[in-house]
């Protein structure tokens, strides 16, 4: 069993308006990331009978951060204002909205805080993650995330309106692929997790359990209410426990000094 850690989190706020995403909001978002990650979000239970022992629990919760990198009290909070309309792209892990030279905002130290980037991300994209030890340089490591589905109430709207993007987002930042392996549809790429079934493509809305593909024909079928597939945020339930592992050895020797 692992040992139980807390992150530190820092939340920027890039936005033409950065009052679109109040106070709340991301305390929303936060209770989210620390019911998901401790498998004790309330929808667990809807996780199909048979796959109920294969549920993770990563130990892991997320705090907003106390202190400044320079040591003074914070919120765990920044915010930029953006020029009217303005957007970043995901191109390169949205490292636009990372530099104020970009009209973006800086990072915090990334060996001592989980940077959270929110933003009106163009294009319609819900997030982009940049893993730490994936070749980004390091002031860029993190998340970035759409400000329409960043937690559970404010300026979120639509199916994406529960605060799966970021428990997502932050699976990539740990060193998960996609359920389905990225191979556009073929099985001959997988996941990397033993526990997960194989699994052609990406699945989206909210099936009706068992769904079978081309790569599990078979019941129980694919795992599309995993954290890890495109399934709207009502109906994504859980990371397994080969996930877990996976999460937490990127944390224990990639991203140690995150640990609090
Ligand atoms: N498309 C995004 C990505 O690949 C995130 C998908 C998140 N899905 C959700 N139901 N919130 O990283
Ligand atoms: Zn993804
Ligand atoms: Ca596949």
């Amino acid at each position: 069993t692992p040992q139980t850690v807390s992150i530190p989190v820092v939340v920027h706020i890039v936005l033409d308006d950065t009052s679109l995403v109040t106070a709340a909001q991301i305390l929303s978002q936060l209770d989210v990331l620390n019911r998901d990650y401790n498998a004790a979000n309330p929808d667990v239970s809807q996780v199909p009978a048979v796959w109920q022992p294969l549920i993770g629990n990563t130990r892991i919760s997320f705090c907003l951060a106390q202190r400044t990198p320079d040591d003074e009290p914070t919120d765990g909070v920044v915010k930029v204002k953006t020029a009217p309309g303005q957007t970043f792209s995901i191109a390169n892990g949205g490292a636009d909205a990372k530099y104020s030279s970009t009209g973006g905002s800086d990072a915090w130290d990334h060996s001592r805080y989980l940077n959270i980037w929110v933003t009106r991300i163009s294009g319609n994209y819900l997030g982009v993650a940049a893993p730490p030890g994936t070749g980004y340089p390091v002031e860029q490591e993190g998340v970035m995330i759409q400000y329409t589905a960043f937690g559970t109430t404010g300026s979120v709207s639509g199916v994406y309106n529960l605060g799966r993007t970021a428990t997502h987002e932050i699976g990539h930042y740990f060193g998960l692929k996609h359920i389905w392996g990225d191979d556009n549809g073929s099985c001959s790429i997988d996941d990397g997790i033993t526990d997960t079934p194989l699994q052609g493509d990406n699945t989206y809305g909210c099936p009706t359990f068992p769904k079978l593909d081309n790569c599990t024909n078979t019941a129980p079928g694919i795992m599309f209410m995993n954290y890890m597939d495109y399934t709207d945020d009502a109906c994504m339930h859980l990371f397994t426990t080969g996930q877990v592992d996976r999460m937490r050895y990127v944390l224990e020797n990639i991203a140690a000094s995150l640990m609090t």
